[in-house]
This record gives C-alpha cells, structure tokens and sequence, in this order.
C-alpha cells in the first residue's frame, strides 16, 4: 500500500505542474534538454517510434500537452499494452471505463502540436488483475482501440527465450516522461539508450522489505546504466522498451531516475505474452 500511493503521487504531483512547466522546458531551456531528455536522452521523430503512443485524458490531466499522462506500446492495430498503475483509480479517479475521454495519441512527436497524427478512443481497458501495488508485479494493462491503428504502427514482443532479453544487450525507451527528475516535461518524444542489465543488479538495487517496490526476476526486467544518467522517469509509464527491433518491456518503476545503483524496472514482456497465452 504504501509503495502504491508513493508512486501514485510520484506520477500525479508532477503531471499536474506540467502544465506550468512546458512552457518553460518548450521554450527557454530547450537548449538545455536537448541533451539529456526521458534521462539522458535524444530527440525522436514519432515516425521513428510508430507503436509509441500517448496515453491522454484532457479532461482529467488538463489539455496542455495533449492530456498525455502514460505512454504506450502498440502489438496489434486495436491493442495497446500499458502499465497497470496508468489505469489506477488514484490516477484516473476512478475506473478507466469513467474516463469519457480516455484515447491514445498516434504520430504525434510534439504535444503541443494538437492536429498532428490521430487519437483514438480507448473502446475497453482490461487491467491485470494479478497487479500488485506495493512489490508493483503483474504491472500491465491492455487496451482495446476504437478504431485501427494506421497501418505499420505495430511492434512485434520478444517471446521468452529471445535474445533481445540477454543481459548487455542494447535496448531504447521511448517517452514524454520527465527529463530531470525535478518535474520538468518536454512536449516532445524522446528516447534513450540503455542497456539490459542482470537480474541480480535489481536485485540488489531492489530487495523489498522496505518501502519500496520488490524486483521480480520471473516478471521484470531490470535496465538502464550502473552509473546511472539514463533512463526512464515519471510520464514514461507504459511505454516501450525496444531491443533488436522487438518489444521486451513497459516503463513501470524505479526509485528516483537515473540514479546511478537504481536501473530501470520494466514489465517484462515474455511474462505478459505468458499470462495472456499469447505465443
Ligand atoms: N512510475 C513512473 C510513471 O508512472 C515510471 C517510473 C520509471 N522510473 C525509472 N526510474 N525508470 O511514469
């Protein structure tokens, strides 16, 4: 419990300051961004990244950045997979299917720039009910779109066993997500290169017992650099962790980011593929 509200809050306080932030980090510091970015990131076109979405709702997060909140990977043209902490009810405010208007946002690299690319309506979100908030395991939701994504926006997901997972591998994650740690959103995609780290460095980064989150090896996945710089932060929940071109994992926890001894947590994408049955 007390994980799950420390990470709720570490996901909503700086959303809600946003807004105020964009302006800023749009603008004047853009220069300074420009090198770090997610952590110690680099720009993206989101033609780069086409299964990169955005998950949006203005009317809860406000319309500044296009409502987004969350990020999301795209592995079918109707299906979306998430974090499951993205659709919880102290981040939405109640249940998803409340969210009138919950949609995902397709070739859109800059939130400012409201005609670009397409939102769709999020038609059904079927959340992990095996999602546990205080060790954060099973964190992962699907969701079903009302329309089809544009053709090419698909991601294909590593099966277990896929090379993609070896550890030292090189992996990207994708996202709008804080580029500081100090609540500071880029309206633009960003991306950066990580690496797939053993699970014995979550391990010992990550024991449990205490107010934090507990690293699973069978459904996690641990990356991002020992002496930290990169990684993914607060808004790049849900989204893509890409290796050899497949998708291995979804943003969902860490503490801090990019603090070096604290990698990246992901969902691991083999364990989604083996809970749904998908093969
Ligand atoms: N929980 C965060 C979110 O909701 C993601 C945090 C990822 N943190 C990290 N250090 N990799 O956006």
């Amino acid at each position: 419990m007390r994980m799950r509200r420390r990470l709720v809050r570490a996901l909503v306080r700086p959303l809600a300051l946003a807004a105020a932030v964009t302006a800023l980090s749009a603008g004047s510091t853009a220069s300074v961004a420009a090198d770090r970015a997610v952590i110690g990131g680099f720009p993206v076109d989101a033609s780069q990244s086409p299964w990169t979405v955005a998950l949006s709702s203005r009317d809860r997060f406000g319309g500044t950045r296009s409502g987004q909140f969350c990020g999301g990977a795209a592995v079918g043209r109707t299906t979306v997979l998430t974090a499951a902490h993205c659709m919880d009810r102290d981040v939405l405010g109640g249940p998803p299917e409340r969210v009138k208007d919950l949609k995902v946002i397709t070739g859109r690299t800059d939130l400012l720039a409201d005609r670009d690319g397409q939102e769709i309506a999020v038609r059904s979100a079927w959340v992990n009910p095996a999602y546990d908030g205080v060790s954060n395991i099973g964190d992962f939701a699907v969701l079903t779109l009302a329309r089809p994504l544009p053709a090419g926006s698909v991601i294909g997901m590593a099966a277990d066993g896929d090379p993609a997972y070896a550890p030292g591998g090189a992996a990207t994650v994708y996202g709008w997500g804080d580029i500081s740690g100090a609540g500071e959103y880029p309206s633009d995609l960003r991306a950066a290169r990580v690496r797939v780290l053993p699970d014995a460095s979550c391990e010992e980064a990550y024991p449990g017992g205490g107010a934090d989150g507990t690293y699973d090896a069978r459904s996690m996945l641990c990356a991002g650099e020992m002496d930290g710089g990169r990684d993914a932060c607060q808004g790049d929940s849900g989204g893509p962790l890409v290796a050899r071109g497949r998708l291995i994992g979804l943003v969902s926890w860490g503490i801090g980011c990019g603090r070096a001894g604290s990698p990246g947590v992901y969902m691991r994408v083999s364990d989604i593929m083996r809970t749904l049955g998908w093969r």
